[in-house]
């Protein structure tokens, strides 16, 4: 009996169907579609494209669901109407732009990456310098890459904070926290609790925007700008970590753990935010790709939670606990106490 061979087929032109959501993206195609239905030649007037490659492009994304064709005009999908326009309160273009513009290119160097190790900035772009000069070269690039994350953020954080009950503690302290979503969505769930945004200064200032915009909580929201491995950290019993510790190596994690641990109190909080990986690292499929594209622009790799558990326990920390839940990022808590227990819990979906 013959293997059937469409796993590779599918593999062989999932990078075709990425690409063609991209320039759909790029080229402002959904947004225009958004504004009212329209045929292949309308669309191509309106944003200046070829009608004949527009329409294959259209047809190709009716083929992938993301359109549909009444009467040879062009209609969005719910899904393209939610994530595809730039309007949408809960759109995922700013990650789109940043994959199409970014990532895409890095990713065309995963084999000298494998074979020679480090990211690929330097090689894909031509310059040097610390990963975040790359993320954050021109404001243009940096608002990209914030808004990416922000639109990622605002699907995850309402379950990241409600993965574990942090109602016990009185002050969040989101170290790289960027525009303040999982700030926003911890102080929406928990009435009585305060919050600060700590980034870089530049940072900081696309983080006021948002922040002001969330109207009934902002006045618990600090915006605090620093520099998390040299500065002194704002006081808080509970800081978080979203997405930052899978950027770094073991080394360099460890003298940031050491330092929030020194400056917790006793019952004071961690909340790592990240994408959990099997123990055996054999899944899911998108955190193993997640840790390659790691590999192609950080420092870092993405982790087990017994490896989460084991960087903790050695700065201190103990109860160390970890949840699937079902959004792009899971949560890991951990809790600095002379009483805490060192829990060997497997995560739990809380999903
Ligand atoms: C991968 S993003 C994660 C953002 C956010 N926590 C989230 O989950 O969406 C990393 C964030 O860390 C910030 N950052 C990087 N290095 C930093 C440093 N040394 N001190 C303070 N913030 C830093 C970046 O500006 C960026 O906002």
């Amino acid at each position: 009996m013959s293997t059937d061979p469409a796993p590779i087929l599918g593999l062989i032109e999932g990078f075709r169907r990425s690409k063609a959501m991209f320039a759909g993206v790029a080229l402002g195609m959904f947004d225009r579609i958004e504004r009212g239905p329209a045929t292949s030649a309308a669309l191509a007037a309106d944003i200046g494209t070829q009608p004949e490659p527009l329409g294959r492009l259209l047809d190709g994304c009716v083929g992938l669901g993301l359109l549909r064709k009444c009467d040879g005009r062009y209609v969005n999908e719910p899904v393209a109407s939610a994530y595809l326009c730039r309007d949408s309160d809960r759109t995922l273009v700013g990650y789109i732009l940043y994959s199409n513009d970014v990532l895409f290119r890095l990713w065309a160097h995963l084999e000298d990456a494998v074979r020679d190790g480090g990211h690929r900035w330097k090689q894909t772009f031509g310059n040097d310098g610390g990963i975040f000069d790359h993320f954050f070269q021109t404001e243009g690039s940096m608002r990209a890459f914030l808004k990416g994350m922000h639109g990622f953020g605002v699907l995850s954080s309402p379950k990241v904070v409600a993965a574990f009950d942090l109602s016990p503690f009185h002050k969040l302290v989101d170290l790289g926290g960027a525009t303040g979503h999982l700030a926003m969505a911890a102080c929406e769930r928990y009435p009585n609790l305060r919050a600060a945004v700590f980034d870089l200064p530049r940072v900081i200032e696309i983080a006021r925007e948002e922040v002001q915009r969330a109207s009934g909580i902002s006045a618990r929201i600090d915006l605090i700008a620093g520099e998390f491995f040299a500065d002194e950290l704002p006081e808080g019993d509970l800081y978080a970590l979203g997405q930052i510790l899978h950027d770094w190596s073991d080394q360099k994690i460890r003298p940031l753990l050491d330092k929030i641990y020194r400056r917790l109190p006793e019952g004071g909080g961690l909340l790592v935010v990240e994408k959990l990986l099997a123990e055996d690292k054999t899944g899911p499929a998108s955190v193993l790709m997640q840790s390659l594209n790691m590999l192609l622009c950080t420092e870092g790799r993405e982790r087990t939670l017994g490896e989460y558990r084991q960087l903790l326990e050695d700065a201190g920390f103990g109860s160390v606990q970890g949840c699937v839940t079902g959004a792009p990022f899971d949560a890991v808590l951990a809790i600095k106490g002379r009483n805490s227990a060192q829990v060997r819990q497997e995560a739990k979906h809380c999903n």
